[in-house]
């Protein structure tokens, strides 16, 4: 944590029933998100079952038929099974699940990401974090909510088929921070899973990542730092209109793990149950021969000069993604 102590907010924090939660300038001290932690005890927030909230349940299952999910939720799989029972097994409180419903409402992409990165989650979490079994709650407990910060972004800046600004880079980036004192707040815990994985989901192992440049990623935040690149790719975007095919996504994911900002152990749990007979990660050798092509018109992680409108856009590499 020594990095922590340059690690100041950029941006106000505010809940969505606008109460500050922390101001613009404060350095991130365990002192400060226990503050949020205990503002967030005293309003005991009720807590509901995601699966029985509004038609979360109906929504996943349909963005679970869509390829390539289809393949890696097969019908009968039994880890499907196995995914459903610990999701199902998971509650939330009331704030969290409405800033879900608002989503759903104004921003549909993040939406259908939020669940789609839970669900992939969960489901390389059963082989790769093998205490899950055990302890049902943990790996499922952190919820749809790794981009729940994103409700501190303003939604224009969401939306942008554009490449951003560097100023409006470092607000969206803003999204980790206010992910973590958040969940700090809504969950009462400075540590909490959801807390850790919205913090860091944009970390990468070789230190390029952010907000912090950290190197050693909690294993299941490694896991959603995989799937949070993968859905990202093979999902439409609004900076993206074509998806990546299957194929070049996963050849994607290789090549993060070949440039160390990815696990190969997660990739290669990813590249497996995109297989056919779904070996086991570890008997898996992933291919590195490149042959797939990323769809035109992606401006994934360019970044255009303050005051410019984004048409000499210039790329930053995948780090840079709008995710
Ligand atoms: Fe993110
Ligand atoms: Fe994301």
């Amino acid at each position: 944590m020594s990095k922590d102590a340059n690690l100041a907010l950029s941006y106000p924090v505010w809940s969505p029933d606008n109460r500050l939660l922390v101001p613009a300038g404060t350095p991130i001290t365990e002192a400060i998100v226990e503050e949020v932690v205990q503002q967030g005890k005293k309003a005991a927030f009720p807590s509901r079952a995601l699966l029985a909230h509004g038609s979360v349940r109906d929504d996943l299952l349909g963005f679970l038929r869509e390829p390539p999910y289809d393949f890696i939720f097969a019908e009968h799989d039994p880890k499907r099974a196995e995914v459903f029972r610990l999701i199902g097994d998971l509650n939330l409180v009331l704030p969290v699940l409405e800033i879900l419903d608002h989503f759903r409402a104004h921003d549909f992409h993040t939406y259908r990401h939020l669940l789609l990165v839970f669900a992939l989650s969960t489901l390389l979490s059963v082989d790769l974090v093998p205490e899950s079994k055990q302890r049902t709650k943990e790996p499922a407990g952190a919820g749809p909510t790794h981009d729940l910060g994103k409700i501190c972004v303003p939604r224009t800046l969401l939306h942008k088929s554009v490449p951003l600004t560097r100023s409006e880079r470092a607000l969206l980036q803003h999204h980790t921070l206010a992910g973590h004192l958040l969940l700090a707040y809504y969950f009462g815990k400075h540590d909490h899973l959801a807390a850790r994985i919205a913090r860091d989901h944009h970390e990468r192992l070789n230190g390029i990542g952010y907000p912090r440049g950290i190197q050693s990623l909690d294993p299941m935040v490694e896991i959603v730092v995989v799937c949070d690149v993968y859905d990202a790719l093979v999902s439409s975007r609004p900076y993206r209109p074509v998806s990546f095919d299957n194929r070049t996504a996963l050849e994607e994911i290789t090549a993060l793990a070949e440039r160390g900002e990815v696990g190969w152990n997660v990739a290669r749990a990813l590249i497996a149950c995109n297989r056919r007979g779904k070996p086991h990660y570890d008997e898996l050798q992933p291919s590195t021969e490149k042959r797939g092509v990323p769809p035109a018109g992606n401006v994934y992680g360019a970044t255009a000069k303050d005051g410019e409108d984004g048409s000499e856009a210039k790329g930053e590499g995948s780090n840079g993604g709008n995710e």
